[in-house]
């Protein structure tokens, strides 16, 4: 399973590559950077893509279905041959107006009153991760590999009525897919489809009170799904549902573990929580999106054609001087905070109260376990490369 090497990259401006490691070392600055000069940065690699950096142009893009389709998603040097206006994951690869439909199929399981059922498990969860990682007395561990990253994965498993044990399947196929797309080959039957194929069709012969076989009962004005359209939504909400969260819980963690400040308040005043944790996500969001340009459009001085990819950095929009007061600042109380970390138009995220509730769960926990903590290692902090960024390794230590 070997993965190419990035070349490394002449000018961010005119040759950038967002899955090259110095862009996930470095991507809060590059961004100021172009925001400031460019704006909308072009590449040739992955067959011509666009990157633009201000919240107004990535607000008007995400809002525009007419010259941007969402047939794919995830910048790769193909194009997917699914077409719109289901594409291969409903609802995040369909495209009006069948968008609407896919989505609204979707919606009752991650209502806010649907999140009541999740609250308990996520805590005892936490609690049962921590236990492990402090075992024995233990004063160090590696908050995203021991903690951050098993949270959401559990959560999505027990959602899915599919073992816990299959998240090592779960993370492999997220690496593959979003952390170095179309950089690794692997036998068919280890693929996110081959898995896909094989517990729908089980859970069809077996069916329980779980999401996969909700999805296989449901059906959209009176025409029941088809099973490549519940085949591509349970996958999305594999991918979607888990690195995207991990990489919030452990950003947040990253954070805390050198703002003994902010780590203060979070113990000392609980009703500043939710506050931290929207301002959490606005600053360390960590999701970009991407679309295909389906017809010819000018944005500011660029000329996408049909066929080029156009990333969607809602973390860039999120430090937008324009846009936000202090933009750059980590405020933790911070009142308003109309933050894109969820999307922006039609496509938001669908499981943002889930990723609110694990989020904030999963820092009380924390916090209230372990009063006091700092990076044990600064250096062997890794972030993620690709269109989801959040620390992958972050070994902590009590203090
Ligand atoms: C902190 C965690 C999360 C972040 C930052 C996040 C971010 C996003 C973003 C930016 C989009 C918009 C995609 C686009 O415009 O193409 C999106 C869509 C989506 N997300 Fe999330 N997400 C998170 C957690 C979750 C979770 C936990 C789930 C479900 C288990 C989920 C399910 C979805 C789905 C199904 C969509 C597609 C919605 C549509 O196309 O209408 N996400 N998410």
């Amino acid at each position: 399973m070997a993965e190419t090497k990035r070349d490394p990259v002449a000018e961010w401006a005119t040759d950038f590559d967002h899955t090259h490691p110095d862009y996930a070392a470095a991507a809060t600055e590059i961004w100021d950077d172009l925001r400031a000069g460019c704006p909308v940065a072009h590449s040739e690699r992955f067959g011509g893509t666009w990157l633009p950096t201000r919240h107004e142009d990535i607000a008007a893009i995400a809002a525009d279905t007419e010259h941007f389709t969402s047939q794919g998603v995830i910048v790769t040097e193909w194009r997917p041959d699914v077409p719109a206006p289901v594409g291969y994951a409903p609802p995040i690869t369909s495209d009006p107006p069948f968008h609407a439909l896919a989505r609204r199929v979707l919606l009752p399981y991650f209502s806010p009153k649907a999140m009541v059922r999740w609250e308990n498990t996520t805590r005892a969860m936490c609690r049962e991760l921590l236990d492990t990682a402090l075992a024995d007395g233990a004063t160090a561990f590696d908050a995203a590999a021991d903690y951050a990253q098993h949270i959401p994965v559990r959560v999505i498993a027990d959602m899915l009525g599919l073992p816990r044990d299959d998240g090592d399947k779960f993370r492999g196929f997220i690496h593959r897919i979003i952390e170095v797309p179309g950089q690794v080959e692997v036998e068919q039957e280890d693929t996110l489809d081959h898995y896909l194929k094989q517990i729908v069709a089980d859970r069809k012969a077996k069916p329980g009170d779980d999401l996969i076989s909700y999805l296989l009962s449901a059906d959209l004005d009176g025409v029941p799904l088809d099973e490549g359209h519940v085949e591509g939504t349970i996958g999305l909400l594999i991918i979607a549902g888990i690195d995207t969260t991990w990489s919030a819980i452990g950003a947040s963690l990253w954070h805390l573990a050198q703002h003994p400040e902010h780590l203060q308040r979070l113990r000392d005043d609980p009703e500043v929580i939710p506050f931290a944790v929207e301002e959490f996500l606005r600053f360390y969001a960590p999701v970009t999106m991407a679309r295909l340009v389906a017809e010819p459009v000018q944005i500011g001085d660029a000329s996408m054609q049909p066929g080029d990819w156009c990333l969607l950095p809602f973390p860039a929009a999120n430090r937008d001087p324009e846009f936000f007061e202090r933009a750059d600042e980590f405020v933790i109380d911070r009142a308003a905070n109309r933050h894109s970390a969820f999307g922006l138009g039609i496509h938001r995220c669908i499981g943002s109260n889930l990723a609110r509730l694990e989020l904030r769960i999963a820092l009380e926990e924390f916090v209230a376990r372990i009063p006091s903590f700092e990076l044990a290692d600064p250096s062997a902090v890794r972030w993620s490369t690709g269109q989801v960024r959040g620390p992958r390794l972050l070994p902590v230590r009590l203090t």
